[in-house]
C-alpha cells in the first residue's frame, strides 16, 4: 500500500541550528494522527517542512510516494492561527473559496459549483451566516472555523491542521473532531498538532511524539505511555503532572 506521506532523514535548521533532526515515519492512510510535543519541540516546522514551505537541511518527503510538488492539490493545511494575517481584506466566503483554487487554476473565476462547495463548507462549520463578513471582523474561533471550512472545500486527501483547537470552546472542538472523524471514515488521513494531553486517547488513533528528534510514531494504545512521555517533555512532565493534565492516560 502506498503511504499517504512519508518522510525519511529529515533535518530542518534554522541560522545553522537544528531543530528537526534525522526524523523519520510513514503514515497509515485513513488515520486521525495527532502530533504532540513541547512548545519549540518544531511540530509546526514538521508540517512547513514537509509543504515545502521551508527548506530542508536533508531529507526526503513523498506524498503517496512522489514529490510533493506534483501532489500537492491533495493536501490541504490549516496553519497555527498566529501564523496568519487576519488583516488581509478579505471575506470569509473568498477565504474558503481560495480552497477551490488547486480545483479551479488561479486564473478562473470560481462557478457556481464552486461557490456552492464552498457555503456548504461553511454551513458544515456553522459559518454560513458570516459568508461576507471580513475576516478581521471574526472571532478567534470564528476565524478557525473559516480555516476549517477552506480546507473542507479543498476536498484533499490528506489534511495537516496545525493547533485547530486554539482558542476555540468545548462545543466547537467536539464538532470538529466529529468532522476529522468524518473525513477519516472517508479514508483520508489528518494530522493535527494538539497540546492538550488529556484527550489524545479519545481522539487520536496514532500519536507521534516529536520534540527535535521523532520520540515515538505508531497506534496510540501503543504509544502513548508514562514513559514515551517522560521522553518527549523531559523534566517538563512533572509540571503536567502536577497540573492534573495526565490524569487522563494509563502508566
Ligand atoms: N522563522 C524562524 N526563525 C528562526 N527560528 C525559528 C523560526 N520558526 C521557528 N523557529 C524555532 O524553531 C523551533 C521549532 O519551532 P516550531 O514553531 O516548529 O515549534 P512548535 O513545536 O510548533 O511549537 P509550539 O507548540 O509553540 O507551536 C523553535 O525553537 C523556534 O524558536
Ligand atoms: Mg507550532
Amino acid at each position: 500500500m502506498e503511504h499517504p506521506v512519508t518522510v525519511e532523514n529529515l533535518t530542518v535548521a534554522y541560522h545553522q541550528k537544528p531543530v528537526l533532526r534525522e526524523v523519520e515515519f510513514s503514515v497509515p492512510k485513513g488515520k486521525l494522527i495527532g502530533i504532540v510535543g513541547p512548545n519549540g519541540a518544531g511540530k509546526s516546522t514538521l508540517i512547513k517542512s514537509i509543504l515545502g514551505l521551508i527548506p530542508r537541511a536533508s531529507g526526503e518527503v513523498q506524498i503517496f510516494g512522489k514529490p510533493y510538488k506534483q501532489e500537492r492539490r491533495r493536501i490541504g493545511y490549516v496553519p497555527q492561527r498566529e501564523s496568519v494575517d487576519w488583516d488581509f481584506p478579505t471575506s470569509a466566503l473568498d477565504v474558503v473559496l481560495m480552497g477551490r483554487y488547486g480545483h479551479i487554476g488561479w486564473f478562473r473565476r470560481p462557478s457556481s459549483k464552486d461557490k456552492a462547495l464552498a457555503m456548504s463548507a461553511l454551513e458544515k462549520v456553522g459559518m454560513a451566516d458570516y459568508a461576507d463578513r471580513q475576516i478581521s471582523q471574526l472571532s478567534g474561533g470564528q476565524q478557525q472555523r473559516v480555516f476549517l471550512a477552506r480546507a473542507l472545500a479543498q476536498d484533499a486527501e490528506i489534511y495537516f491542521m496545525d493547533e485547530p483547537f486554539v482558542g476555540v470552546d468545548a462545543a466547537t472542538e467536539k464538532a470538529i473532531i466529529a468532522l476529522l472523524t468524518e473525513l477519516k471514515h472517508q479514508g483520508k488521513t489528518v494530522l493535527v498538532v494538539h497540546h492538550d494531553l488529556q484527550t489524545v486517547t479519545e481522539y487520536f488513533d496514532w500519536v507521534l511524539l516529536l520534540n527535535i528528534r521523532l520520540i515515538e510514531f505508531g497506534p496510540t494504545e501503543e504509544v502513548f505511555t508514562a514513559e514515551n512521555l517522560q521522553k518527549t517533555y523531559g523534566g517538563r512532565l512533572s509540571l503536567l503532572q502536577e497540573s492534573g493534565n495526565l490524569s487522563a492516560f494509563k502508566a
